[in-house]
């Protein structure tokens, strides 16, 4: 039977056009590409038995059956954004959403054949080292040493970190329940738990010190669709680069050209992760901006505003660049800025957070974009109460520790001979994310129109609490590594 359907005018533009092929992929594990964006998160920190891994692949088996997929985790996304669109308020659409990762040592208790495996990751090294391993270099020293941390130390150390997404406490508690199950029959010990929550109310999409988050994320080829009017940007997404995929997935086309043929396929659909638990003092830091602002002359520009230029956004999420478009680079969640027009830091100081981990235009290359996947943990500030353990649960993916988040930590936020900007002022450091043993050094704030000028002198305040780097395999690799099978079998 032929059926002839007449579309209404109307149709929306998706429709219409080609699904983006990673968009489909069951490979690739949810998160990654497709982000689990819930109210709810844990982030269990696991170490498997001293069983020659039966213990660690009998548990892998039992996640394999709950893990999410890219394509099921955005086709929920997709229509939870176009119910929201059509009727203006959240669906009450729900999911419950898990990822598994392995570190270095996790992977080798699991694999069949280790030393093929220490082989083919030999030239990744900061991975090999893990997170602990790097701590020195990327200023984890002092209150921030993984002599210091819950999770990720070598007296704690982590061979698998699961993620677990939910809408509610009572959904997450729930999967929680079957997982402690599962980790219990197979002589798993829970190493550490955080327990990720949005802010809510008035803080809701914002981060502890109060600005919002979650703005601006690299568009990916192949998995977001472009824009037709701006090619090389993600359609109804302005300012938003498109990047190519294999900066996110290995076995991909990469910004540097196709992946090398001789690759290790299992790595193939995989990304790497990186998990820091970031405590955040606010009091210490509201304190801080509040003083710092005072001494600015002709006069005091106030907290909002230097909380702002450290920032790089109001708190609210508005930018302090003027914007290249009138229309898209202004108002809260606008992205649409270069800081072409502000080539000296006198909009967004050179310090501001957002200016130091993606310089925009300044950039050569886009081998330096995160894929960002963070959320707050711990109760929301009071002011005037004593410091509780709150802060952010830092989570990004790359496919090259050394070219993306190491690079931003230590080579950007990190360095106070940062450029661009007047290199007659120094940078400091990053004050929202760096972390340095040398202290904090002074960044010099010049505002444009004689608004205020000022050198800024105050410590970090956040401190690594915990950090893991780990792998998150492909769909196949995974299914593998739980039948012990070779990682290097065909098929
Ligand atoms: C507690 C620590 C941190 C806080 C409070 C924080 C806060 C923020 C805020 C408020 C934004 C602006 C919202 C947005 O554009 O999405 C932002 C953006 C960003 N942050 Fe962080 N962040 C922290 C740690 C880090 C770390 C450790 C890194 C990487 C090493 C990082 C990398 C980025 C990047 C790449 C952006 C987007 C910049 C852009 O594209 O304009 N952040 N962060």
């Amino acid at each position: 039977m032929t059926t002839t359907s007449v579309r209404p005018a109307a149709v929306p533009d998706i429709e219409q056009m080609p699904v983006p092929p990673l968009r489909r992929s069951r490979e690739i594990q949810g998160n990654i590409l497709a982000a689990f964006n819930k109210d709810h998160m844990a982030f269990r920190y696991v170490r498997f038995p001293d069983d020659k891994g039966a213990g660690g692949r009998g548990w892998l088996s039992v996640m394999l059956n709950t893990v999410s997929v890219t394509a099921t985790v955005e086709d929920f996304n997709e229509e939870f954004s176009l119910s929201r669109r059509a009727y203006g308020q959240d669906p009450s659409l729900t999911a419950t959403w898990v990822a598994v990762s392995l570190t270095y040592d996790g992977l080798l208790q699991v694999a069949r054949e280790p030393d093929r495996v220490r082989q083919d990751l030999a030239p990744f090294t900061s991975f090999v080292k893990g997170a602990a391993g790097m701590a020195a270099e990327l200023g984890d020293e002092g209150d921030s040493a993984p002599a210091h941390w819950i999770f990720g130390s070598d007296k704690n150390a982590v061979h698998a970190v699961l993620i677990v997404a939910a809408d509610t406490r009572d959904a997450l508690r729930e999967k929680l329940d079957n997982i402690a199950a599962a980790d219990s029959a197979h002589g798993i010990t829970v190493v550490h738990q955080d327990d990720g929550r949005t802010l809510q109310g008035e803080l809701k999409g914002h981060e502890h010190f109060g600005y919002k988050d979650g703005i601006s994320q690299p568009g990916v080829k192949e998995f977001h669709r472009g824009d037709r009017d701006n090619p090389g940007f993600r359609e109804n997404r302005p300012g938003s680069r498109l990047v190519e995929p294999g900066e996110f997935v290995f076995g991909h086309r990469s910004e540097s050209g196709d992946p090398p043929a001789d690759r290790p396929g299992w790595l193939d659909n995989g990304s790497l992760q990186v998990v820091r638990r970031l405590r955040q003092d606010v009091g210490g830091w509201n304190e801080a901006v509040a003083r710092e602002a005072e001494k600015f002359v002709p006069k005091g520009i106030g907290p909002a505003v230097l909380g702002a230029c450290l920032v790089g956004r109001k708190k609210d999420g508005t930018p302090l660049d003027p914007g290249d478009n009138p229309v898209t680079g202004v108002g809260s969640g606008a992205n649409d800025f270069t800081y072409t027009k502000d080539p000296l830091g006198h909009h967004t100081p050179c310090a501001a957070h957002i200016r130091r981990t993606h310089p925009r235009a300044f950039e050569p290359t886009q081998k330096h974009r995160i894929m960002r996947r963070g959320i707050p943990y711990g109760p929301a500030y009071t002011p005037g109460t004593p410091d509780k353990d709150r802060g952010l649960m830092f989570v990004c993916y790359g496919t090259s520790l050394e070219d993306q988040f190491e690079f931003v930590q230590k080579l950007w936020s990190n360095n106070p001979g940062f450029v661009p900007g007047d290199k007659k002022a120094p940078n400091g450091i990053d004050k929202v994310s760096g972390t340095t043993s040398d202290g904090s050094p002074d960044a010099r704030i010049v505002l444009a129109n004689n608004q205020g000028e000022g050198t800024v002198s105050m410590d970090s305040f956040i401190r690594t609490t915990g950090a893991v780097y780990a792998f998150t395999p492909s769909l196949t690799t995974l299914r593998r590594l739980a039948a012990h099978t070779s990682l290097h079998g065909k098929g």
